[in-house]
């Protein structure tokens, strides 16, 4: 009920009354109001208490985490700090290559091998330290051949080259190691620059060749008055039958077919005086030495493989007990040919004198001996040698045949030699021969050195 204020004195009693009524309920009604107002009031601030507690109770957690995440990075950078001092310091150079062949980081020794600074490498493709003959190649497929090529060199030592600023090729070790990283595969390639030593075994090399050619040469010394020997009796039998010759010419009745024959005779020892003198001249040579990884079983079937005819022909049969995977030879390949060439044919040569239908056999085998070399044995059944000839048979010049010259075994004993093995020999009186050699196997010192 709305009452204006200057009507008031008009209100009769009851309706005084009933306004005071409602006055009062209205106020009652406003207190309570009032009342729950407050309690929420009340609340609420109950409520900011607990939440600016948890809230606090947060932000001390949060600057805990922070302190200890600012120490581990402290501790973190510590810590690369240390390792970067430590790759520096590393004699080994470190390039860490992403997938694609770009070059993340390197340290110290890297710049050092390559004369590069560390911020012209990284971000550079790996290609830049790779020899231009090589990079011709990669140039499209550099991640292909990472590819390829990184699963093969893992965990080994290789031997590459790398391509310094200069334009100057550097001869390296390198290991690689593959590691993931945020999902991501890099590879570290660790190299070592090997220029000093490979001049040392080139000096090397060098010196033990010209050591082993004055030897050669004093060997040929020792041996002038065998040479002047051999060489003569072909000339005297040239002689002696250019003599004959010359005596049926002025006889009254010239026997022509004889002349041919003594001729023939003549021309085949003047053969040999000439074949002694090319063999001379042959093993005096200074011939350099071509190393090269070798399958001793291989070079086994190649030599054997020239022969083929000479096994048919004269009804040999042939009998390999080669062992397999045996470790590899670092050998000249011809110069071991050679010791197996002159070996085979003296066993084939020794069996054609067997009388017919003997059963004629050569066998050949291949082993790895106690002391870690190879050894290559080739055995014959044929007629075998007697005590003296045993002891004369190493030495140059001694044969037994028309047409040989004694010298195949004395030079394949020096050949063999000079790779660090050993040749020898069983024989016995009509069972046969056994001539084995040996060679170190590649791994090993002697195997590797290069003389
Ligand atoms: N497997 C063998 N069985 C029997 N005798 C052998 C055997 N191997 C070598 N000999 C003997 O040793 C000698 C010397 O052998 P060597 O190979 O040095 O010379 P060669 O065979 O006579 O001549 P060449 O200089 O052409 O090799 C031979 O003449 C032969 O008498
Ligand atoms: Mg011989």
């Amino acid at each position: 009920m709305l009452i204006k204020p200057d009507t008031i004195e008009q209100l009769s009693s009851t309706e005084l009354q009933t306004l005071l009524i409602q006055y009062q309920s209205r106020q009652l009604e406003l207190e309570q109001q009032n009342r729950g107002l407050s309690e929420q009031i009340a609340l609420l601030e109950s409520h900011i208490v607990k939440k600016t507690d948890q809230l606090t109770d947060k932000n001390n957690t949060l600057k805990k985490t922070i302190d200890e995440l600012n120490y581990s990075r402290h501790q973190l950078l510590e810590r690369e700090a240390k390792l970067n001092s430590i790759l520096n310091a590393s004699i080994e150079g470190i390039i860490v290559i992403d997938p694609a062949g770009a070059i993340v980081s390197v340290n110290t020794a890297v710049e050092n091998i390559f004369g590069y600074h560390a911020e012209e490498l990284i971000g550079n493709s790996i290609r830049l330290l790779m020899p231009i003959a090589m990079r011709k190649n990669q140039d499209l497929y550099l991640e292909k051949y990472l590819r390829i090529f990184i699963p093969k060199a893992l965990g080994q030592i290789r031997e590459v080259e790398g391509l310094r600023k200069d334009g100057l090729l550097v001869p390296l070790d390198m290991t690689v190691a593959e590691f993931p990283l945020d999902g991501v595969r890099y590879f570290s390639g660790i190299v070592r620059d090997v220029s000093a030593r490979k001049l040392q075994e080139q000096q090397e090399k060098e010196h033990l060749e010209k050591l082993a050619h004055v030897t050669r040469v004093g060997l040929m010394g020792e041996m002038a008055s065998g040479i002047a020997h051999e060489v003569n009796q072909p000339l005297s039998a040239v002689v002696n039958y250019t003599q004959v010759c010359m005596r049926l010419l002025q006889s009254e009745n010239q026997d022509m077919a004889k002349i041919g024959e003594i001729m023939q005779k003549a021309n085949q020892q003047a053969l040999k005086a000439g074949q002694i003198i090319h063999s001379m001249r042959e093993f005096v040579k200074h011939r350099k030495i071509h190393r090269s990884t070798v399958d001793i079983n291989d070079l086994i079937y190649d030599a054997i493989s020239l022969f083929e005819s000479d096994f048919k022909q004269n009804l040999i049969s042939m009998r390999f007990e080669l062992t397999k995977s045996l470790p590899s030879v670092f050998i000249d390949r011809v110069q071991i040919e050679q010791v197996l060439l002159n070996l085979i044919r003296n066993s084939i040569d020794a069996l054609k004198e067997l009388p017919q239908f003997t059963q004629r056999q050569l066998s050949i085998e291949s082993s790895l001996n106690p002391i870690n070399y190879i050894e290559v044995r080739v055995k014959d059944n044929g007629p075998g040698l007697t005590p003296q000839q045993q002891e004369k048979i190493l030495t140059p010049f001694f044969t037994t045949k028309s047409s040989g010259m004694g010298m195949g075994l004395s030079i394949s004993r020096s050949l063999v030699e000079s790779h660090h093995g050993t040749l020898h020999f069983n024989s016995k009186e009509d069972k046969g021969t056994t001539f084995y050699f040996t060679l170190p196997t590649e791994n090993t010192d002697y195997g590797r050195n290069e003389t």
